[in-house]
């Protein structure tokens, strides 16, 4: 961590889309250094058919293109997710496009799924999983989504499932990025059981999970959960970042077009988060995201529900040395609060 105090302020003089490319970089030459190191057994758990070394994982966003999975997966990481990819490369919107509210602890983003589309990651990920030194790989997710242009949306959710339903561990269906105009629609109405069901047919027989705004009111956000339950889905991803703009008011990128992410969201996305468990209970395999910068915040999704935990926003303020810290003292809270395991502590606040 100390190191990455020395180097964050040279990186954040750096716009952040460049930050971010040297950070893809550097991540891609740390995966050539050794393997993870082994996580304490009391953090493991099995979900979905899928062991989990520990419930940490990098959110989805910040490896678009699956370019440095084995990198994410070295500074600490139990899983990755990669995405997300539109069926056809698209450019995204014009930059800039990414915003740093440092005295807020947020960002601010419109990329619009920028991405170099399916095909290409495709390649990449089947070289992956075929490369002997990849046989023990930790868990990797495939967030899809759809591209701006589609004149079919619901068939674009479908093709990218049919793609990857092999290659993938778990498939998220994401319909809640704020910066493709419409897309949150799909969250409503028809439209998320018409995605449910084809995603489903499309990959039978892999763990998928749907990705929800923040925004969403509880009884719509219930609403999917029971959607999910009914048509065999495995669980929801609580949540993507929000149009509310409360949490940053009075800085200087307040009035930016796109998405919040970072401490802005923790109460918002661990509230529904909480509601959503309180009405699946067990149900559904449920991942918190939003907001986690430190051990107590982790924890606090996770006893409200969370099976997993992901983070972006956390590790552009905190560098990558935050996974191992989140880890040392997770372990620690829980032999302290008495759970041996990590999958009693999960929803703890409900009992
Ligand atoms: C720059 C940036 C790009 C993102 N891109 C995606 C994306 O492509 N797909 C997605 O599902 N979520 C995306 N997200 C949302 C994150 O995965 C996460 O849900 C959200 O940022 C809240 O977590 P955090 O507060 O830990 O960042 C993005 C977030 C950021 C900051």
């Amino acid at each position: 961590m100390s190191l990455y105090r020395t180097l964050r302020p040279l990186l954040f003089t750096l716009p952040p889309e460049r930050a971010h490319k040297m950070t893809l970089l550097g991540l891609r030459a740390l995966s050539k250094f050794g393997r993870p190191k082994q996580d304490a057994p009391s953090l493991s758990q099995s979900l979905m058919g899928l062991a989990f070394d520990n419930p940490f994982g990098m959110a989805a966003g910040f490896d678009k293109d699956g370019e440095a999975i084995s990198g994410v997966h070295r500074i600490g990481f139990g899983f990755t997710e990669i995405g997300t990819l539109t069926p056809l490369p698209q450019p995204g919107n014009p930059a800039p496009r990414v915003f740093r509210l440092v005295p807020e602890q947020a960002l601010i983003n419109r990329l619009g799924f920028n991405n170099r589309g399916q095909m290409d990651a495709l390649a990449r990920l089947t070289a992956f999983r075929q490369h002997p030194k990849n046989a023990q790989a930790r868990i990797i997710g495939v967030n899809i989504g759809a591209n701006k242009e589609a004149s079919d949306r619901i068939a674009d959710y479908e093709l990218g499932a049919a793609r990857f339903a092999d290659l993938a561990d778990y498939l998220t269906v994401n319909i809640s990025s704020p910066n493709t105009p419409g897309l949150r629609d799909l969250q409503g109405g028809e439209a998320v059981l018409e995605i449910i069901q084809r995603v489903r047919q499309a990959a039978p027989n892999t763990p998928i999970l749907v990705k929800i705004a923040p925004d969403l009111v509880v009884e719509q956000a219930c609403e999917i959960a029971e959607l999910a339950v009914a048509n065999q889905i495995d669980g929801l991803i609580i949540s993507n970042t929000t149009l509310e703009r409360g949490g940053v008011a009075g800085s200087k990128y307040a009035s930016e077009a796109g998405g919040v992410s970072g401490q802005p969201v923790f109460d918002m996305s661990t509230d529904m988060l909480r509601a959503v468990y309180g009405a699946s209970q067990g149900k559904l395999a449920l991942i918190g995201v939003g907001g986690v910068a430190n051990a107590a915040q982790a924890y606090a999704k996770l006893r409200a529900g969370a099976s997993l935990v992901q983070l972006y926003t956390g590790l552009i303020y905190q560098g990558p040395g935050l996974v191992a810290s989140l880890k040392r003292e997770l372990e620690a809270q829980l032999k302290a609060d008495g759970f041996d395991t990590i999958s009693k502590a999960i929803g703890a606040d409900h009992k």
